[in-house]
């Protein structure tokens, strides 16, 4: 059994350094990358107050073999959209720039694709290897301006953490 609660009483850069010690403690021996980022994903969803989706969406080549778009991978949540072209969306935004994207309402986001209606603000962060865009880590609140720069700067850490075990 895996018992990561964290303490609620934790300021968010403590929580981020128990978070990404438990992801490193928990994919450190499997090379799987579908077990880890479901284990990833329930981990963000056990540390992390306040959402409604946790999870991944991978780079993957289109289904007409033009190019990569993005793929949904393990989650926690609604059932959510499956593929999300570069560029399109808060996920395709942060794939195809390569930037963090914080977006405290997502109504106020052009293009942003809702897949929970109960969705208000979002993080979405790009996991590198090799320099190039491999996934991103998207996490949705009902909450809105959820997300703050130190939860931005706390998933970009364990962006760079786990990215070689996804
Ligand atoms: N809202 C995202 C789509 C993915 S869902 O939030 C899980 C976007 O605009 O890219």
């Amino acid at each position: 059994m895996y018992d990561f609660r964290p303490d609620p009483a934790l300021g968010t850069p403590a929580l981020y350094r128990e978070l990404i010690a438990a992801a490193e403690a928990l994919t450190a021996d499997e090379p799987d990358p579908v077990a880890n980022m479901a284990n990833l994903a329930a981990l963000l969803w056990e540390f992390l107050p306040d959402l409604n989706w946790a999870g991944f969406y991978r780079m993957a080549p289109r289904r007409d073999g033009a190019g990569a778009e993005l793929v949904l991978g393990p989650f926690i949540g609604r059932p959510a959209c499956i593929r999300i072209a570069l560029g399109s969306g808060v996920c395709g935004t942060a794939a195809a720039s390569g930037a963090t994207q914080l977006v405290a309402d997502v109504h106020a986001f052009p293009g942003h694709i809702a897949c929970d209606a109960a969705s208000r603000s979002e993080l979405v962060v790009p996991v590198r290897r090799a320099g190039q865009v491999v996934a991103v880590i998207d996490l949705d609140s009902p909450r809105l301006a959820r997300f703050t720069p130190e939860d931005a700067a706390g998933i970009e850490a364990l962006a760079e953490a786990i990215a070689a075990r996804i």
